[in-house]
């Protein structure tokens, strides 16, 4: 990933670069410049070639910049978020969180990567994270609330994110239960909380610029920001309005918790009166669905009356 990352940056200007060229600015032999060409593709990159001897990249690429991801900060967020950290390449944005010491109380901290090399998903997936066309963002707040009352903090992040997402243009974000980003087109991006006793990291992945070839590299339907922005998404502005967005509801959590967030996250429910099937349970529990309650639970509606969910996937029942 390293290297591939290497030739990014070389051909990231969209001018035509040599064969030679780049073989020696990377110090390889043509036959692993090719093979590092081909993995390049393999993430979706177009690229076009003149004259058998040179190349070029089809789309520009914008590079994740701490200066232009603060600048894009209101002044409170600016002051709250302590550093924000920038790797080209880490196993897991959340893993690098979870790792390194907790924000003091009232701070927070920020990691991104251009790509993860095991980037996680909930329920023990993994989360495709191809180079410098995604959002990968963790955040980490310290706790103050016991965290069994903290299950409704990364639904309210889900409404931040969608909300975020909109101001750059694009329309029709759903939320699905718990932490999916939908729209008709497929997922979007999702939420992957995880705990430690003094904090929580809540690590946000999001398809932004990423190509249609791409998106058949994830076993799911997906869409991807970009397309229903009507074109490119700068990774640094989603940045900033994320962070701007999720502030005040990490901030505030331990006051208000769910309650502010609760509606607008019923209005973005993309599976509301529909027929659902509760994934990974054995007794097969299926219902239509409701909401969430008070504490985030999701609710069904079954033969046996109202059950609150807390835990796995919904997804849509196909009636016969
Ligand atoms: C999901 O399964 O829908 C949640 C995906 C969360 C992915 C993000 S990418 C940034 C952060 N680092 C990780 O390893 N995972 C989260």
């Amino acid at each position: 990933m390293k290297q591939r990352l290497h030739l990014l940056r070389l051909l990231a200007d969209g001018e035509f670069h040599g064969f030679r060229e780049l073989g020696e600015a990377l110090a390889l032999a043509p036959v692993d410049l090719k093979v590092q060409l081909e993995a390049l593709c393999d993430d979706g990159f177009e690229l076009h070639t003149r004259n058998q001897s040179a190349l070029a990249l089809a789309t520009r690429v914008e590079w994740l910049d701490t200066e232009r991801i603060r600048a894009v900060l209101k002044p409170a967020v600016r002051q709250s978020l302590g550093s924000i950290e920038i790797f080209d390449c880490i196993d897991s944005t959340n893993q690098r969180l979870l790792q390194a010491p907790p924000p003091v109380t009232g701070h927070g901290s920020v990691c991104l990567a251009e790509a993860q090399s095991a980037g996680r998903g909930r329920l023990g997936r993994s989360w495709y994270s191809p180079p410098a066309v995604n959002l990968y963002l963790s955040l980490s707040w310290r706790l103050e609330n016991e965290v069994a009352a903290l299950q409704g903090l990364s639904l309210a992040v889900g409404v931040a994110v969608a909300d975020a997402c909109e101001r750059l243009g694009a329309k029709g974000i759903g939320l699905k239960w718990p932490n999916d980003l939908v729209t008709a087109g497929g997922k979007l991006g999702g939420i992957l909380m995880e705990l430690r006793s003094d904090c929580a990291i809540i690590g946000i992945g999001l398809n932004v610029n990423q190509s249609c070839r791409q998106m058949h590299a994830i076993e799911q339907a997906a869409t991807s920001l970009h397309t229903l922005a009507h074109g490119p998404v700068s990774r640094n502005q989603l940045a900033g309005e994320i962070l701007n967005a999720a502030h005040p509801v990490l901030a505030g959590y331990a006051r208000d918790g769910l309650g502010p967030y609760r509606e607008r996250w019923q209005q973005r429910d993309a599976l509301r009166g529909r027929h659902v099937v509760l994934s990974d349970n054995p007794g097969c529990l299926t219902g239509v669905a409701l909401g969430i309650d008070t504490n985030g639970a999701y609710l069904l509606e079954t033969p046996e009356g109202i059950v609150p969910v807390n835990a796995g996937s919904l997804r849509l029942r196909e009636l016969p």
